[in-house]
């Protein structure tokens, strides 16, 4: 178990690169299950929910080689197809092992995801979905025993939940369509650049994708899929976790290796909020630093293109020191709000209330110890930080290290005084 010390106080500057995004590479990597052939995929980050893909698929039976950021899968047929709960309850995403193991092998075992700090995570529109293709569902002793003796038949699914589109959900149905007799129609499809970036992989394999990036996306069954090679988009969360640290807390940062595109709702958001935000004329690298009047702002998270759930604790951090009032309402996940009392532990000022938080700017945070509780969560405190006066300890850091490659070296080399060290006793005590 480890802690990041961070010391107070230091404005960051220079450049570093953006690694390969997290959330295109686990469904990807799950892809690979749908063909015999090897495939390669590259910059894939070696952060931890990457690595827990890339064990639970050599436990399946696949071959996994990773050399650096480039992942070599090949899985055979007659790999298992069934996952247990302890490789499962570490990464509630394995649930998106869930399409290409119908797909290729027609039958899954897999024990149902747990829920997480961050609120309830059903899977009720991934079961609707493989239900629609043909597929049956039992639920014996924590596991989701699911069959489709006959193989699966391509119809029209309406993924639309309570909360809008799923992201997995939507992969899901994707990945078990492509091997399905006919054609299988999504509706309420969710947009993410993640699943269009699944999308392309499988296309490259020989799939008959077409919509993928709108609300409704046709996939035409196909006999069989082969190998292929695929480097996967950049990954837009770190992107703008770096970014609101740029406009934090910096003399001017330029983060390479980023997708202009995909960041838009983030961009704008600093922006409007009175930071410089530029980018080069490919979109390819940005530059950010504080506006000389920050100014507060306003929230609402939204499916793609709206304002990703997943970026919402890093702008509250940001809010916690910008004048005025900033409020923060997280449609997607009420719950996601963890940070928050850690936050008012180092001296900010905020109310959370029925899935809203109301920040109102202080003059500066104190470092404190604090206790990180999930991913998005975590990358919070550690901007807050950078800015405090003093130092922070930041416990149980593999929240971190699930999603963010490098964080503290990157860190390091924009100038942050952040090391990282052994926390035998796991950190403060559960409150
Ligand atoms: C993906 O999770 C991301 N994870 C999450 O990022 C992200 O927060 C989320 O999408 C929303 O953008 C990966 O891509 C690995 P959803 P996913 O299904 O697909 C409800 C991070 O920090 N829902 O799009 O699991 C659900 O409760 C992680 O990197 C159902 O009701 O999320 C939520 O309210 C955290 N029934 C909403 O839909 C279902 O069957 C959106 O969830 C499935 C979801």
């Amino acid at each position: 178990m480890d802690k990041l010390i961070v010391e107070g106080g230091h404005r960051l500057q220079g450049a570093v690169n953006i690694s390969g995004s997290k959330n295109a590479s686990l469904p990807i990597l799950a892809a690979a299950l749908l063909t015999d052939e090897p495939v390669r995929i590259s910059r894939v980050p070696d952060v931890s929910d990457t690595n827990y893909m890339i064990q639970i698929l050599s436990q399946l039976g696949a071959s996994v080689e990773r050399s650096s950021g480039t992942v070599r899968i090949e899985s055979p047929d007659g790999i298992s197809s069934s996952a247990s709960y302890e490789q499962v309850r570490k990464m509630r995403a394995s649930i998106c092992l869930l399409g290409p193991m119908m797909a290729r092998m027609k039958r899954c075992t897999l024990p149902l995801p747990g829920g997480c700090v961050i609120g309830d995570r059903p899977v009720d529109l991934h079961l609707r979905a493989i239900q629609a293709l043909g597929a049956r569902v039992r639920v014996k002793g924590g596991n989701m025993v699911i069959e489709a003796p006959n193989g699966l038949v391509g119809t029209t699914v309406d993924m639309r939940g309570d909360s809008g589109p799923t992201v997995l959900g939507t992969d899901n149905l994707m990945m078990a369509a492509v091997l399905a007799k006919g054609k299988t129609v999504i509706e309420s499809a969710a947009r993410e650049p993640e699943v269009v970036d699944l999308a392309n992989f499988l296309n490259k394999m020989g799939a008959r994708i077409e919509g993928a990036g709108s609300r409704t996306i046709t996939i035409h069954g196909v006999e069989k899929l082969h190998g292929c090679e695929h480097t996967v988009i950049p990954d837009r969360i770190e992107a703008g976790t770096f970014m609101v640290a740029g406009a934090m807390y910096s003399d001017g940062i330029t983060l390479n290796r980023v997708c202009r595109e995909h960041m838009k709702s983030i961009s704008d958001l600093l922006v409007e909020c009175g930071h410089v935000v530029e980018y080069n004329e490919d979109g390819t690298s940005v530059f950010v630093k504080p506006g000389a009047n920050p100014r507060s702002g306003k929230i609402l998270t939204n499916p793609y293109p709206g304002y990703p759930t997943d970026m919402q604790a890093q702008m509250t951090a940001l809010f916690a020191v910008t004048p005025g009032i900033s409020v923060v309402k997280d449609t997607i996940f009420p719950q996601r709000f963890m940070h928050c009392s850690e936050l008012k532990r180092m001296g900010a000022n905020i109310k959370v209330d029925a899935g809203t938080a109301i920040i109102t700017g202080v003059e500066g945070l104190s470092g404190a110890p604090v206790m990180a509780s999930d991913l998005r969560a975590s990358a919070a405190l550690v901007l807050a930080a950078l800015a405090a006066e003093g130092t922070t300890e930041i416990h149980r850091l593999y929240h971190i290290d699930r999603g963010y490659e490098m964080l503290d070296e990157k860190l390091g080399m924009l100038g942050a005084r952040v090391r990282r060290e052994l926390d035998p006793e796991g950190g403060p005590v559960e409150p």
